[in-house]
């Protein structure tokens, strides 16, 4: 069998190790109830236990409970608009390990984590070297968003555009220009009525500045948006019903009564609408 070729990772691209080691650090040490379980994380970041333990000590509690509390709040309304979607796409999809953890218990859902060509091939060979198997609702559409129209990208897949979808984007607008965030959501608000999109966004304040002046300065220029031109932009697209959840709503429903410190993102902003 031929050896798997050596992929050169960006720094765009590390950013989606460090989400997985936080959930994988918060799945190990965290309080119970944990907010969010992801066994698999560490596993496919290749990143031993204490090394992730010790990145989320370096990190404030409302910076590593960013990752945990994006993908436990999408993973929430997806469940809840299961009997609207049998498609899921997770735009920049990282290390996100949903279908894998799903394995059969996708049912009727197909998965198409929709992510940068060189990452994405990490990913898969990552999986192999672990001997996961990718359940066959899973679907790999390689894409840069900069690039490549997600319509191009997903038609090369069994992606039906005539069916709702569920559409979640999660820590990667601010790595984007405005116009590639503008084409997504046009794209986005143009599937079919009842389909979702869960996003984040970073939100210009002081704790974003000085995140960008530390562990993200090696990230070039990030790309921010107020909550009210997010808004904006949703409805622009053609979206309805666009909730933010604010830091006050996630600390009442996820974050209460915790030992482990962990407190909603003030930077990182959860967003969700619908078609
Ligand atoms: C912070 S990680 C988030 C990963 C995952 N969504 C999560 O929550 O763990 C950002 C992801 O966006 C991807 N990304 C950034 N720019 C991209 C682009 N232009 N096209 C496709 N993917 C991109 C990166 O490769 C990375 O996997």
């Amino acid at each position: 069998m031929a050896s798997a070729q050596k992929i050169e990772l960006s720094g765009v691209h590390q950013t989606a190790l460090a989400s997985a080691a936080l959930r994988g650090a918060h799945t190990l040490c965290g309080d119970e109830p944990k907010i969010f379980r992801d066994e698999l994380a560490l596993r496919l970041a290749g990143m031993p236990d204490a090394d992730a333990v010790a990145m989320m000590g370096r990190v404030s509690p409302a910076s590593a409970s960013t990752c945990i509390l994006r993908s436990r709040f999408t993973e929430d309304r997806l469940a809840a608009a299961r009997d609207r979607v049998s498609q899921y796409v997770i735009l920049g999809a990282g290390l996100d390990s949903f279908a894998l953890r799903q394995g059969d218990g996708l049912g009727d859902l197909a998965v198409y984590e929709v992510e940068d060509p060189p990452f994405q091939e990490w990913k898969r060979q990552r999986t192999a070297e672990l001997g996961l198997t990718a359940p066959a609702q899973l679907h790999y559409v390689p894409c840069d968003f900069e690039v490549t129209s997600l319509e191009d990208a997903l038609a090369a897949s069994d992606f039906d555009p005539n069916q709702p979808c569920f559409i979640s984007w999660l820590g990667v607008t601010q790595y984007l220009t405005p116009d590639a965030v503008k084409g997504t959501l046009a794209w986005a608000a143009a599937r079919p009525a009842g389909s979702e999109i869960v996003l984040t966004f970073l939100e210009e304040n002081e704790q974003a500045l000085h995140l960008q002046a530390g562990v993200m300065s090696g990230l070039g220029r990030l790309t921010y948006f107020s909550p009210a031109e997010m808004t904006g932009l949703l409805e622009n697209a053609g979206f309805s019903r666009i909730e933010h959840l604010s830091a006050d709503r996630a600390n009442e429903i996820y974050f209460r009564d915790r030992k482990d410190g962990l407190i909603a993102p003030q930077i990182q902003r959860l967003v969700s609408a619908i078609v």
